[in-house]
């Protein structure tokens, strides 16, 4: 095999593998996430959850306020809300990550934006 056969092959193959990686069979979590009716709900349950668990003692199961002030109608994105959460803002403390993730402070942003609507 020449030099130019062998870079022709090598060229058809990773393009060949980069098209099977970009647009190639679905991977395993495509078919979870291409279900985005179940989505929503999952999340505002969780998150529910999640804010009966870290916050609702200072804000009210409801969101509308105790020790913390209201928190509906909903007014942060998931980037603020996380920042307030592990920074803290004034009277209110930061959050550890074992007592909220990430994850569940995304879905708290789900969980007040539905209580808004
Ligand atoms: C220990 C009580 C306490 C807990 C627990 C608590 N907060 Fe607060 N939070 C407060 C207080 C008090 C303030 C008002 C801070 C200030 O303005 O001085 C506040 C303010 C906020 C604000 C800013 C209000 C606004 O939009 O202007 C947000 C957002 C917020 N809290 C979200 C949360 C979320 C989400 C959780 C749960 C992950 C949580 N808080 C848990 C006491 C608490």
């Amino acid at each position: 095999m020449n030099l130019r056969t062998r870079i022709a092959l090598v060229t058809l193959i990773t393009s060949a593998w980069v098209a099977c990686a970009s647009t190639g069979v679905p991977a395993p979590e495509t078919p979870a996430a291409a279900s985005p009716a179940a989505q929503p709900a999952a999340s505002t349950a969780g998150g529910r959850a999640a804010f009966l668990n870290a916050c609702s003692g200072c804000h009210g199961e409801d969101a509308t306020g105790g020790l913390g002030p209201p928190l509906v109608p909903a007014r942060r994105d998931a980037e603020t809300l996380n920042e307030i959460v592990r920074n803290g803002l004034g009277l209110m403390p930061p959050l550890d990550p074992g007592l909220i993730t990430d994850d569940q402070i995304v879905q708290v942003v789900a969980f007040l934006n539905s209580l808004s609507q």
